[in-house]
């Protein structure tokens, strides 16, 4: 399969490595020079393309994985062989057809991606939309070449899907980074934390989450959470999160008494 990536951030990287480790020819485009010459030393056999022309290279699939916003410009940048499909990376945004080419698709990774970290493709979904059939099928034997497991979903599934793993996962990512700073303070590693966040990712998934939520918020211990909030003093904008998430899980345990 000749595949052609657009971009060198995060995501581009590792469909670059896991790309030419499955084999196929991969031709990268990234306005960042320095990246693309990293790139190239990193992975010899890709071919660099300075030409905003892909045409004449005779590619299965473009995938352009840049920032969001910056998603349908950099798609209208380029000129496509009509037969290359054009997909792209994002949990939210549509390629909008232009009048120039309008084999468009989606091949969205949903997975945590930072360049310093290895990626498992085999337990990675891939979310994968397209016009045609054939264009799932090319989508298909795309995932298959990188071993990753793949889902056909529409527009506004992946956007809800999207929505949720910014909640579950970027979100809860966030919530860690605030615990170690906080910790930091008192000169604790934030390591000892582990043990009891594995524990809970490893219920909430063996369980109705809702059904398992412990703290002081769902037996509503006041002097405890005025407490608390009280030691999130210095930081009035991680005290509002705690008051809003609080709120958050006695009103869904509220919902649930009332069943
Ligand atoms: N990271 C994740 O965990 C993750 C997971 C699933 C899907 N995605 C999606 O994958 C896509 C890429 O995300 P990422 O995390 O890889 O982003 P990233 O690491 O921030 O990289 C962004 C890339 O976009 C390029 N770029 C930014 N603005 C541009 C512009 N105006 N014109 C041309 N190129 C531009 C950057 O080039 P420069 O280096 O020159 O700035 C860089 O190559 C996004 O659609 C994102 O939603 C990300």
């Amino acid at each position: 399969m000749r595949i052609g990536i657009i971009g060198s951030g995060n995501v581009a990287y590792h469909l670059i490595r896991v790309c030419v480790q499955s084999g196929a020819s991969i031709f990268v485009h990234a306005r960042n020079q320095l990246k693309l010459a990293d790139l190239k030393s990193e992975f010899p056999t890709i071919t660099c393309l300075e030409s905003a022309d892909f045409t004449a290279l005779d590619i299965d699939l473009v995938l352009i994985s840049v920032k969001d916003d910056a998603l349908n410009t950099v798609f209208n940048s380029f000129t496509y062989h009509p037969n290359t499909l054009v997909a792209h990376t994002s949990g939210n945004q549509v390629i909008q057809p232009n009048g120039r080419h309008s084999n468009v698709g989606v091949f969205y990774p949903l997975q945590t991606f930072s360049k310093s970290n290895p990626i498992d493709w085999n337990t990675t979904p891939i979310l994968i939309e397209a016009g045609s059939e054939v264009g799932i099928d090319l989508l298909e034997k795309a995932a298959t070449l990188i071993h990753a497991p793949f889902f056909e979903t529409n527009k506004d599934q992946r956007k809800a899907i999207h929505v949720a793993a910014v909640l579950a996962s970027n979100f809860v990512n966030h919530l860690i980074g605030k615990a170690d700073s906080f910790l930091k303070s008192q000169d604790v590693d934030y390591h000892i934390l582990q043990p009891l966040v594995k524990e809970t990712i490893r219920k909430a998934f063996a369980n109705p989450p809702f059904d398992v939520q412990t703290g002081p918020a769902i037996r509503h211990d006041r002097l405890t959470l005025a407490q608390h909030l009280k030691q999130l003093d210095a930081d009035p904008l991680l005290q509002k999160i705690y008051t809003d998430i609080t709120e958050s899980i006695q009103k869904t345990s509220n919902l649930d008494t009332n069943k």
